[in-house]
């Protein structure tokens, strides 16, 4: 969620007054101080009312780290924008 459709989606989100988690790894596939930047711009929207974000730092292949997510903030919906593009970056690493 720390990238480009899925900022944009938290962001809007937030303003409707909903509660949201998002989980991002904020990997280097591309520059991730854009995603620190972006981070930064949900953080100021979520101070304007109190509750509503949820950041989770890590990597939605880590079952068990999903799994607690899950049982902790049973979300009603849930949107997966995360992405990673280039098949042999993805093997390489
Ligand atoms: N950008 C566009 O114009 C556009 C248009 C239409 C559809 N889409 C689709 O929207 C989706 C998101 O695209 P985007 O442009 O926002 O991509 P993006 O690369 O900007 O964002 C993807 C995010 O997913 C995170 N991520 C990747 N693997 C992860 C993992 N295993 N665990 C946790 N986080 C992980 C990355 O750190 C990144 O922040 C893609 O499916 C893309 O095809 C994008």
């Amino acid at each position: 969620m720390a990238g480009f459709i899925g900022s944009n989606i938290v962001l809007r989100l937030l303003r409707t007054g909903a509660r949201v988690v998002g989980v991002d790894n904020v990997n280097e596939y591309y520059n991730p101080r854009l995603k620190e930047y972006r981070l930064g711009l949900i953080e100021d929207t979520a101070k304007q009312s109190s509750d509503t974000w949820l950041f989770v730092h890590g990597d939605l292949a880590d079952r068990e780290l999903v799994n607690r997510v899950f049982q902790k903030e049973t979300p009603s919906i849930v949107v997966n924008l995360a992405v990673q593009a280039g098949v042999r970056y993805t093997v390489a690493k």
